[in-house]
């Protein structure tokens, strides 16, 4: 029986990390943290509260006053805001830009920080986000970053919030785009980067099957 492992993926939006992160934990039968959920959830609440990002004090009580529960169930994971199953309501572009926001501060990070530790205290787990392998597990097993063309990753994008019935342009995707790539890599704290441990996968040309493939390939030769 092989030790219960933590993996983490990095990388940026569109990158294909949570699907890729899903079926790897399906595969190896181990527990999916979605981190960038965690950062929606504290968007999600700030957004419907009318929250003024930039009131320090604001978002003090923001982190103090907000209950974040997180449910795995059948390799789905599920988060609660005060008792609310967020669900679909945190995966718009709107809170994706908020949360990428909101995300560069300490406080809020610092708020996130143990419950995503916690998450992870036994092992058995995929972990996905922007400083899995960085800050939040920095012993883990391994370590991987993703990345994709930007062209690619606005495709993509499109694409599931077509799929999802959302209308969507492209300009404007690549709009939030850039800004979360730019606000997730040169933010001060916590920075989106490969570590010098990472394995970088670059998922431009491949497959969602074949990126996991890879990825189970390069732990089976270490
Ligand atoms: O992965 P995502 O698109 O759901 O993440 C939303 C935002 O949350 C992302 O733009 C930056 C922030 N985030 C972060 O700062 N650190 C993480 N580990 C995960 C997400």
């Amino acid at each position: 029986m092989h030790k219960e492992m933590i993996i983490t993926i990095d990388g940026p939006a569109g990158a294909g990390k949570s699907t890729v992160s899903k079926m790897l934990a399906k595969k190896l039968s181990y527990i999916y943290l979605d981190t960038g959920s965690l950062y929606r959830a504290l968007a999600y609440k700030g957004v419907k509260n009318k929250i003024n990002f930039e009131d320090m004090e604001a978002l003090n009580n923001l982190c103090s006053n907000i209950s974040i529960v997180l449910k795995n169930s059948e390799g789905q994971m599920k988060v609660y805001v005060d008792g609310e199953d967020v669900g679909d309501k945190i995966r718009t572009e709107e809170i994706g830009l908020a949360a990428s926001k909101i995300s560069a501060y300490a406080v809020v990070r610092q708020r996130l920080l143990q419950l995503q530790r916690e998450a992870g205290r036994n092992g058995g787990i995929v972990a996905e986000g922007r400083d899995m392998g960085s800050v939040v597990f920095p012993k883990a097993d391994f370590k991987f970053y993703l990345d994709a063309d930007i062209k690619e990753r606005i495709k993509r994008r499109h694409k599931e919030l077509l799929g999802k019935g959302n209308s969507s342009e492209l300009l404007a995707i690549q709009k939030d785009m850039e800004t979360r790539d730019n606000q997730d890599s040169k933010r001060e704290i916590a920075p989106l980067k490969p570590t010098s441990s990472s394995i970088i996968i670059d998922s431009t040309k491949l497959s969602l099957q074949e990126v996991v493939d890879k990825i189970v390939r390069q732990m089976a030769n270490k």
